[in-house]
């Protein structure tokens, strides 16, 4: 009889790796925070806001898996540096922390323009750096994924800076892919639709705008915490290891048209 080999599924589990997650304390960073250590990872979980990060962070123990909370403003340069050489080596990287001020085109300021750029891109470019030097010495390769958007590939009413950062975002990760991959570090974005935190708030308080989220979704609902958490935990695992400098869109079909 003729033996069939089977192949073997690669892992999702993430056991023995240590895992930075900005904007970790609510929304979609608390979601991935969780998804990667219920995967097995240790994680670290980042935000400004000390008592909001320690209770999350205290949250994913008493749940039963390993998480340390720390203070950190990834706009503070040498804050995120000394403290990135402190915590790390990682060998996962949850690029998440980001902001929104929706406004009108014709409207945006230079102080909403450098809010919003700040953070979601120019932060979000070095915290990655830092990470991957700290990858690249270590010798183990890695897995960096980015909180990108569905507005990192398509544009969206009162958010051309917000789109500007995503779209920036989603090139940095297929600049620094090419020049990573000798290292073994795969760089990835997820894109969200409309997801329900905090950030997305306002939106969900206007009716003209939940109309045009509710037209533009072809599943039919908005976001859920919930539904980016398998996404990060496949990029970040050994199951997606030959992807990199590309983004998975968790749209519910919104950028399918
Ligand atoms: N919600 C959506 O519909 C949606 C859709 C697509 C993409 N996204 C992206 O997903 C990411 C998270 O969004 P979210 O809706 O979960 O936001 P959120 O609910 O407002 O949470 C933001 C998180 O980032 C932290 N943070 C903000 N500024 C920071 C800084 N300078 N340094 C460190 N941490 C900081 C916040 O804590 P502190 O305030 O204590 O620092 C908080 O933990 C963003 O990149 C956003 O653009 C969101």
């Amino acid at each position: 009889m003729v033996m069939t080999a089977l192949p073997k599924t690669p892992s999702f589990r993430l056991d023995g790796r240590c895992a930075l997650v900005t904007g970790a304390s609510r929304g979609i960073g608390l979601g991935g925070a969780v998804a990667l250590a219920e995967a097995g990872a240790h994680v670290v979980m980042a935000a400004r806001n000390a008592e909001d990060i320690e209770a999350a962070a205290q949250a994913v123990r008493d749940a039963g898996y390993s998480a340390q909370g720390i203070s950190l403003d990834v706009g503070d340069h040498d804050a995120m540096v000394a403290s990135i050489a402190e915590h790390g080596p990682f060998d996962i990287l949850f690029n998440n922390a980001g902001t929104n001020r929706p406004l009108p085109y014709v409207d945006v300021t230079l102080d909403n323009f450098d809010m919003i750029t700040d953070l979601n891109l120019r932060s979000a470019f070095f915290v990655a750096q830092q990470v991957a030097k700290g990858m690249i010495e270590a010798g183990k390769g890695g897995s960096i994924i980015h909180t990108s958007s569905q507005m990192g590939h398509v544009g969206g009413i009162d958010r051309a800076v917000y789109c500007g950062t995503k779209f920036g975002i989603e090139g940095v990760t297929k600049a620094s892919a090419i020049e990573l991959a000798a290292h073994k570090i795969r760089v990835n974005t997820i894109g969200p639709t409309f997801i329900r935190t905090p950030m997305t708030q306002s939106t969900f308080d206007n009716p003209a705008r939940v109309k045009w989220l509710e037209e533009k979704i072809k599943l039919g609902r908005v976001g859920e915490i919930e539904d980016i958490m398998g996404a990060v935990v496949f990029l970040a695992s050994d199951a997606s290891a030959l992807i990199t400098g590309t983004s998975i869109v968790i749209d519910g079909g919104w950028t399918a048209d």
